[in-house]
Order: C-alpha cells, then structure tokens, then sequence
C-alpha cells in the first residue's frame, strides 16, 4: 500500500467556499486511483474560502509519474450545488516528488474535470494518451464555450454573449469588481454631485456655471488642465502625454491640402517651415479619418465634427507650439487657416474644434479599437485555440482577465443605440461605425509595435515625451521577459513552427482580428521565436501599457469639459474676426451632454480594488523553476522602471504616471 498526500487550496474571492463533497482520482503512468471522497477532520469546512486542506489517498502500487487528477463535486442532498473556486491542488507523492496542478477556475456542477500537472507542455511532446485526451477535451469544451461573433461587419470579431451570465464563469468580472462597476456606473453622476443636470438640456451661461460643477471632483492633473487648458503650450503637450500620443508625426513634406506658408507662421522672417522641417522641429496631426462622418443630432440639434490638420513646431525652449490649424480637410476660402496670431477667440475655438476632434479619434480609435477590440480578440484565440498547460496559455491567460465582459459591457452600455456615447459624443450613431471602419483598415502590425511606432512617426528625438520614454522602457522589459520564457521552452525555430496550437492561435488572430488583410502585416503564422516573442510582446504591451496609457488619463484630462468637448453645436467659424466668449460658450455641448460626458470619464478613469498591477500574478500557473525565476526577474525590472518615473515625475510641473507598471492594470479591465 502507497500513500499520497493530497492539499487543496480554496480561492480567496468573496463566494470561492464549496460545502459540496469533493471528490479526486490521481492518474499517474502505471495506473490510477480509486475515486476518493476528500474528507478531513476539517469537515464541511474543508473547502471553505482561502481553506487549505489535507488529504490522503492510498493505492496497492506506486501510480509512477503523475499525468493529471480528476476532480468532481457532489452536491448532499438537499443541498444547492454551489460554485467553488479552487486555486489549485498539490500532490506528494510516495517517492518524495511533489506535482503541483493550476486550476484557478469555478466549478459550478458536478462534472469530472481533468487537471494536468503544472509542468508546461506543448502539443508535440504531450505523449500519454490521457493527457492527449484531455487536452483535446478541454480545447473542445473552450470551442464550445467560447465563440466568435460579429458585431459590425467590417470591425474585429468578438466574443458571442446574450448577457454577462452568459460568459463562462471563468472571464466574469468578480463579485468586488461587479459590485464596484455598478456602483460606480449607477452613482457616478450623483457621486460627482451632478444629479439633475443630466436632464438640462440648456446651454452653458458662462464658464464659471463650469467651474462650479466641475470643482465637486477633481484630481491633481484635472485641476491643472482647467487652470492651464488656453494656453498653447498645454495644447500642445497633450499630443505627447496626453490620452491620445498616438497621431502625432514628424512632418517633412506639408499635405498637399494644408497650404500653410513661412509669412503665416513665421511672419518676423527669422526661420522658414523648409529649414525647421529639415531640422525635424515640425510636426504634424491629421484627423483625417474623421472627415466627412454623418454627425449626431442631440438634444434636437445638429452637432459638429471637424477633420483637422494642427501644425506643430518645437520652439527653442523645447516647448511644442501649434502654428497653424485648418479645421476642414479641403482647403477653401470659408476654411481659414487659423493661427497664434488671431483673435483670442479665433484662435481659442479652433484648438476647441481639435480638441473635441481628438475626443472622437480617441475613443474610437486608439481606445476601443486599438486597446479593447484587439485585446478581445487575443483573448478569445487564446480562450478557443490554446490549453491550461500550453506555455502560451500560462504567460496570457493574466493579460485577459476581465476583458472579455468589460467589452460586453462596452458595447452594451456605450457604443449601442442607446449607449453613452452614442447618444451624446458627436460620431455617435452611424459617424462612429464609419470611423471605426476607417480605422480598422488604418491598423498595421508596425503601429501596434511602439519602437517600430516611434520610429515611423519620426519621434525618437523629441524632448519630454514621456509615453515614448517610459512605454519604451517598458516594451523593453517585457520582451525580455517573453524572451526569457520562450527561449526556455522553444529551443529551435523548427519547435514553434510545429507547434499547432501556437499556430491555431495565431492564425484566429490574423483572420477574426485582422480580418485576413495581409497588407497589415500581422504573422498569419510564426516561423522562429523571434517572430513569436515579437507577437506576444505585442499582445501584453497592448493589454496593459497602452491601454493604461490611454485609458487611465481620461477623466484628468476630459473632466474639464472646454478642454475635451465630446460633442460641439455650431459649426467652426468661416471668417476670422467673428468670435467672441459667447460664441464659444454656444459652440459647447449642453449641460446634460457635458455631465453624461463627465460622468462616463469618470467611470473608465477608476481603478478596481481588485486591479493587479502589470507582472503581479495572484495565480501561480508556472510552477516550474527556470520560469518562475525569470518571472522573479520581470517583477524587479518593472520596479526600478516605477521607481525611476516616479522620481522623474517629482521634477515636472505634470508627472506623467499612466505607464509607471504599479499603476497599469495587467489587462483591459475597464
Ligand atoms: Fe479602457
């Protein structure tokens, strides 16, 4: 008779007890046990939550190496049968050895679920005929489980769901983020004291109207955006470190529709705009994608959406100044160029128009689609495509936790019919779909890449840009990291070319994500580990860093209406010299349209109190060593890299803390 230690370990989440009867079988190479019911002196609270029980199971001979266990639980009669989350299970094995099997899901019925041993393995080297059986058990259960819908023709595929209760238990949000989203959803104008105005349909008397509204919440940044929004400087700032680095460029050659000449930005003579582009102190924001979009009507009215083209130049004193900005794409006589040199108004109100401009490419661009829809995708390959004990499965399967409901979520309560920024942002309704189409052909392998990024804007050398300087170190932190993992489990090139899950993987990612448009230059299929550490640096780059970037800046920056207007009701001046204060105040969004903005910011901006900060992992799904060390590894880089930005931070007059890893989520959670 041999005998096996046996310890479970119950979760830590609020619900994770089970007072249902556990029951385990060891499979090992040379033989199985007999199904065991876990019963310890413990009783009913054995399997409490964050219990840690003890067991033992006997078998007549040895059952050699252990492959998998096989849990199940029994409701008692009369009894519901509950959900139980279990972390994981170790099993001492008679020979001293110790196998140590991840579960980290819900168990809701009573099912046999099978758990293999924490060791990595790739397909190819799965060799019992057990473990193979499970594994393409558990990869059909997730095809079952987890399937592609389209929302939008044209957009990145998503995950089928009727409701969030209808995500597999496994992707919900937890009991404290529920609770806490809904609060924050339901409360959020009542907790920004704004309750009542979301049904003023009036317009802004004066700016201090405002000011008194806005000053219920404010942050840090939020203040000084409202004490500094006018000035050219800060305009200019926020296309480096605001919520939106990503449609700036170096400009080297004028568009041929932006007719701007040395007399109207350069009037003393002293530099031209051929010598200051040859330098690279110009720079360029085409709104492009925006042009010609049906606008919203709110309110019974019609708003407006311009397609703006800012010009850009770095000043002696490193400050990026706008020069010039034309608010329509064609160039005519009722679409001036406007500049510093205007009216205060003039001047004011068309970096207003860029401004809101921004808000809508934001959003839908570089937000939804570029963070929340791809990620989505990742995850749902992922999900469909790669086993619990795949090493690919192991290094994501933190990076998509709670995306795939958020995105429900988003969907549902943001960008439907009767969603927020349907009803109240200028692209809301069919305007938004068309920019969202526009930019999905937009994306390519290169832009979602930030070196590559950086370097085919032109923005390596631009001073005090932060996104760049911190998302740089970060890329680089990671993709050691990813290295270190892959370089460990794929030795050749040859191994990740016959690794078909990683190939599943990608190829889901190329056809449902990219809608197979090789021109984006996304790998249909990966040949070597560089490509392969490449891909995944991506994938938790964007999961993670670029969302937080553009994610967790939008109420510091949005919260103050006059500095990110989400929709605007009259058109942009056609002439200079007409403007004053109370065609800017008209020109902004009502009141119940500025709240509803206010408040949706305010909600995307709030970090959970169960957010896991980037290469923290709660679930220890590597058990082996070499991982585990390099894991050690990323943790203490990701620190120097928070503590030398938080010390940077001290010495600005705006510290730049979206990209510190202690304040970026592991994934796109909200
Ligand atoms: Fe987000």
């Amino acid at each position: 008779m041999v005998v096996y230690e046996v310890t479970v370990f119950t979760g830590n989440s609020v619900n994770s007890t089970t007072f249902n009867n556990v029951f385990i079988k060891l499979v090992g190479t040379d033989g199985e046990s007999n199904r065991k019911w876990l019963m310890s002196l413990k009783g009913a609270s054995s399997f409490v939550r964050g219990a840690v029980s003890s067991f033992t199971v006997s078998c007549s001979t040895s059952l050699g190496k252990l492959v998998l266990i096989e849990l199940d639980k029994q409701p008692l009669p009369l009894f519901p049968n509950d959900a139980w989350f279990c972390d994981k299970v170790e099993v001492k094995s008679p020979e001293g050895d110790t196998y140590n099997f991840p579960i980290y899901r819900w168990i809701t019925d009573s099912k046999v679920y099978r758990f293999k041993d924490g060791k990595a393995l790739r397909v190819f080297e799965d060799n019992h005929h057990l473990g193979r059986y499970s594994r393409q058990q558990e990869l059909n259960q997730r095809e079952e489980d987890f399937r592609w819908d389209v929302y939008v023709e044209g957009m990145p595929h998503s995950m089928k769901a009727e409701n969030p209760l209808s995500l597999p238990c496994e992707v919900r949000f937890s009991f404290t983020k529920t609770t806490e989203f809904l609060y924050t959803a339901s409360m959020g104008l009542t907790e920004l004291k704004l309750k009542g105005l979301d049904n003023c349909k009036k317009k802004w008397d004066d700016i201090d109207s405002i000011r008194r509204v806005f000053c219920c919440k404010t942050t840090a940044i939020s203040g000084y955006v409202q004490d500094h929004w006018k000035e050219d400087a800060f305009f200019g700032y926020q296309f480096l470190n605001g919520v939106n680095p990503m449609l700036i460029q170096r400009c080297t050659a004028l568009p041929s529709n932006f007719p701007v000449t040395d007399d109207m930005v350069f009037p003393h003579g002293r530099c031209s705009l051929a010598d200051e582009m040859k330098k690279g102190n110009i720079f360029l924001c085409d709104y492009k994608r925006l042009d010609g979009l049906n606008t919203n009507t709110i309110n019974g009215k019609k708003q407006y959406l311009m397609a703006p083209l800012v010009l850009l130049h770095k000043a002696s004193d490193d400050k990026l100044m706008p020069i010039a900005i034309q608010l329509k794409q064609t160039p005519s006589d009722d679409n001036p160029i406007f500049l510093p040199t205007d009216s205060e108004y003039d001047w004011l109100i068309a970096k207003i128009f860029v401004r809101s401009a921004d808000f809508n490419e934001h959003q839908l661009n570089v937000h939804l689609l570029r963070t929340h829809l791809l990620a989505e995708v990742f995850a749902v390959s992922l999900l469909r495509n790669v086993p619990m004990v795949h090493p690919l499965y192991k290094l994501l399967k933190p990076y998509t936790r709670y995306t795939l409901q958020i995105n429900y979520l988003a969907r549902n309560l943001l960008i439907s019919e009767t969603g927020a920024f349907t009803q109240f942002a200028a692209s809301g309704g069919e305007g938004m779909i068309t920019a969202l189409k526009r930019s999905v052909s937009s994306i390519t392998y290169s832009s979602l890449c930030m070196p590559d990024d950086i370097a085919e804007r032109g923005l390596e050398v631009v001073p005090n840009f932060y996104y760049r300087d911190d998302g740089v170190k970060a890329w680089n932190i990671i993709h050691r990291f990813v290295e270190g993992i892959f370089s460990y489990y794929y030795k050749t090139d040859g191994e990740v070319q016959q690794d078909s899950e990683l190939q599943k993987w990608i190829l889901d990612i190329f056809e449902h994500g990219f809608l197979s448009q090789a021109g984006t230059g996304i790998p249909q299929r990966f040949t070597c580990v560089t490509e392969l550490v490449k891909f995944v640096t991506m994938v938790i780059f964007t999961c993670s860093v670029q969302h937080a970037a553009v994610n967790a800046g939008q109420y510091d920056y949005g919260g103050w209406m006059p500095n990110t207007p989400i929709s605007l009701q009259l058109p942009p001046p056609t002439t200079k010299g007409t403007t004053s204060e109370a065609t800017m105040l008209a020109t902004f969004p009502d009141v119940n349209v500025t709240v509803q903005g206010m408040a949706v910011m305010w909600l995307l901006s709030k970090q959970s109190s169960d957010f896991v900060p980037l290469g923290q992992y709660p679930e220890d799904h590597f058990t082996e060593e070499i991982p585990r060390k390099i894991i050690k590894h990323f943790q203490r880089k990701l620190e120097d890299l928070s503590r030398a930005i938080k010390a940077r931070n001290k010495c600005l007059e705006v510290p730049y803390t979206y990209m510190d890893p202690a304040e970026v989520e592991n994934s796109v959670a909200i």
